[in-house]
């Protein structure tokens, strides 16, 4: 590749195309068979990153024509009370799809709560049913980072089969859905984490290198092979307050193909993803009642 530069990944652009396509739908399932897709979203705390997330997640419904419902909890809430809440959504015949943003106070636990949605309603991708689903190679609702990854790779027409994937990070909610996801298509994949020995040299080896680990600049230059598609998932707030990635841009640029900023890469594909898992529970609505 010598000092060639990488193709940008315009994250926010492949967004608004997708969202754009999402309120047409909308529009049509609305037209035809008089069903408004409804998200709710609840928030336990005050956490203030997940205060801009719920914003987000609210104004993106507003866009492509979805109801949007959102509970905002106090911090002390019960798992209790969250629980009857889920309750009632899973009954709310105006809502196909919610989600309890993430991370919930520690007296509350996690996998309770995600296992109380409705799967049909889990419009995150978290419960078992639906992680199961992946796992067999049947997907229903997928986690809407890692289906939001797949579609910028597919939109930009990237061929993932035989290809050489490495992910770096292993969480419920990117890594190991992403290697799922990355498997299904026929990529050969490979899952590093904080005990893998010689990261740069398996890092190396990837022909496409997705960056989920969480910390600020750990994909240097040198970690680049030749010609990768570079996906960066950090989203690190930094004490400047800007935001960077896991990869060091600036750098990767010169040995990547395809790479994608931070921000206005992946970060714009989730709420997206979201908005299409929920447009898909509306409309197998009504075949199911
Ligand atoms: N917190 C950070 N990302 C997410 C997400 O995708 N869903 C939820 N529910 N919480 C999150």
């Amino acid at each position: 590749m010598g000092e060639s530069m990488a193709v940008i990944i315009d994250g926010k652009k492949i967004s608004q195309d997708v969202r754009n396509e999402i309120r047409e739908e909308t529009l049509r399932l609305k037209d035809d068979r008089g069903i408004v897709p409804g998200l709710a979203v609840i928030l336990v705390g005050d956490d203030s990153a997940s205060q801009i997330y719920v914003r987000g997640k609210k104004n993106a419904c507003g866009e492509v024509g979805f109801l949007s419902r959102e509970y905002r909890l106090p911090a002390d809430t019960s798992e209790a009370e969250l629980l009857d809440i889920i309750g009632e959504l899973n009954r709310d015949h105006e809502i196909h799809g919610f989600l309890v943003q993430l991370p919930v106070p520690e007296h509350i636990r996690t996998e309770a709560i995600i296992e109380a949605i409705d799967p049909g309603k889990d419009v995150d991708g978290f419960h078992p049913y639906n992680v199961g689903r992946l796992f067999s190679g049947n997907p229903y609702h997928r986690a809407c980072t890692p289906a939001g990854i797949m579609e910028l790779l597919d939109r930009y027409e990237i061929e993932i089969k035989g290809k050489e994937a490495v992910i770096v990070g292993r969480s419920n909610i990117v890594g190991k859905p992403l290697a799922l996801m990355l498997l299904e298509r026929h990529a050969t994949v490979t899952v590093c984490h904080t005990r893998t020995k010689d990261l740069s040299g398996v890092v190396r080896r990837a022909e496409i290198l997705v960056a989920a680990a969480g910390s600020p600049g750990m994909i240097t230059g040198n970690m680049v092979r030749d010609g990768a598609v570079v996906i960066d998932v950090g989203i690190n707030r930094l004490d400047t307050g800007k935001l960077a990635g896991d990869v060091v841009f600036a750098d990767a640029c010169k040995k990547a193909s395809y790479i994608t900023p931070v921000p206005g890469g992946v970060g714009p594909m989730t709420i997206a993803m979201l908005l299409k898992n929920t447009l898909n529970a509306a409309s197998v609505d009504d075949k199911q009642q």
